[in-house]
């Protein structure tokens, strides 16, 4: 339905909010790069957002202009990727607006509340109405439509379940039994029993001994299923209340874009040191690479791995694995690098990389084999 047009001018500022508080402040300079300064009430008691680019200090930190596009990562963070971002640029299109106009702070601000994360953003504009569709076949059938034809008489009801995503294969953020989930629908490159694959790739990671949220196979009349995930960036306390969990990608911390493969697993594993203080964390990234290398994950991009931030032990961990699917990767290679190599990668470099992790021959040695066979009989 025709609409009349309406303005997305960029807002002069946007406060940065986090559990009712002011985080902070955004706006941007006259270059177009993002300038961020932390409220004096949250440098007394709260914490850093994204430790390496914006440690907790009294000043304002700018954006640099690659390869973000001048926007910090952990705010890059909260902005829709692929699918999200096809939503929302349709949407602006159906008010009248043209995608390439709307920067970064209105796109934010479209956010608003409704992000990955606990990160929210006032003032929030608000683009679509609440969804009417909730059959999860009407919900496929809408996304494949919405792919093949980039309409959809139901581009309201997508965008409000899933215009905030990240990740380009189109899903959904919606309640199951009380609890946020995340469901996902296969994107036109996928096969159709796409979500059955998920979920055989996330119970045999979990039998690898690598931390998965809950998952499940949720029914479909048209195919073998949809994956699902519970969401570990949104908690309930022992009263029951519910939570938003910061988190931020490796490629948010370290300010790199997932688009360009320029990471390794020796890079990653440091990261997890310095920022977790906790070998644990370690020995985690240390199983998913296997697991990676072994059951094919060559998607194993920089915002496929994130850390969240545990407010009552006021630390970073490692988040519970998501994203793990048999992939060929760009030319067959994996996105992170396993000991320099992007493919051809055997069990000793594996092994060589978590003992330059720091952890024993032996002990990187038994975890790989242990993988190895899980792998084996888990994904046949
Ligand atoms: N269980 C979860 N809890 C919280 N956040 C999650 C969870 N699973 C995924 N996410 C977030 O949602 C984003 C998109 O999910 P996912 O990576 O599974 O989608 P995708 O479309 O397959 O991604 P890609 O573009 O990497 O193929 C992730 O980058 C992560 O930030
Ligand atoms: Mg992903």
């Amino acid at each position: 339905m025709p609409m009349p047009p309406r303005s997305f001018a960029e807002p002069a500022f946007l406060n940065v909010i986090y559990h009712d508080r002011v985080v902070g402040t955004l706006a941007q300079d006259p270059n177009g790069l993002l300038v961020f300064e932390y409220s004096s009430e949250w440098i007394a008691d709260g914490f850093s957002i994204s430790p390496f680019s914006l440690p907790l200090e009294k000043r304002v930190f700018v954006a640099k202009p690659h390869p973000l596009n001048g926007v910090f990562g952990v705010f890059d963070d909260s902005l829709p990727d692929g699918w999200g971002r096809l939503l929302v640029d349709r949407l602006l299109r159906r008010h009248g607006a043209d995608p390439f106009d709307v920067g970064v702070l209105a796109r934010l601000s479209i956010i608003g509340a409704s992000g990955l994360g606990a990160l929210e953003y006032v003032p929030a504009m608000s683009l679509a109405s609440q969804p009417g569709i909730e059959d999860l076949d009407n919900i496929a059938a809408e996304c494949a439509r919405m792919l093949r034809t980039d309409f959809s008489e139901d581009l309201d009801a997508l965008f409000a379940l899933g215009g905030s995503s990240g990740g380009a294969r189109p899903k959904i953020m919606t309640d199951v039994d009380g609890s946020a989930w995340i469901i996902k629908f296969p994107s036109s490159h996928d096969a159709a029993d796409a979500g059955l694959h998920e979920y055989r790739m996330a119970c045999a990671a979990q039998r690898c001994g690598i931390i998965m949220p809950e998952v499940r196979l949720f029914p479909s009349r048209e195919c073998a299923g949809y994956f699902g995930t519970r969401r570990f960036d949104r908690r309930r306390d022992a009263q029951g209340n519910a939570h938003k969990v910061h988190m931020v990608s490796a490629g948010g911390l370290l300010e790199t874009s997932h688009r360009i493969p320029n990471l390794d697993y020796d890079l990653l594993m440091r990261l997890a040191l310095r920022l977790t203080d906790s070998f644990d964390c370690v020995e985690q990234l240390y199983r998913l690479m296997c697991f990676n290398v072994l059951a094919g994950n060559r998607d194993d991009h920089a915002k496929n791995f994130s850390f969240i931030f545990d407010e009552d032990a006021r630390a970073w961990r490692l988040s519970p694995a998501y994203d793990l699917t048999q992939s060929e990767g760009m030319n067959g290679e994996h996105a992170t690098m396993v000991n320099g190599k992007g493919r051809g990668i055997e069990l000793d470099d594996l092994v060589d990389v978590g003992q330059r992790a720091g952890m024993s021959l032996r002990k990187a040695r038994a975890i790989a084999s242990e993988v190895e066979e899980a792998v084996r009989t888990g994904l046949l």
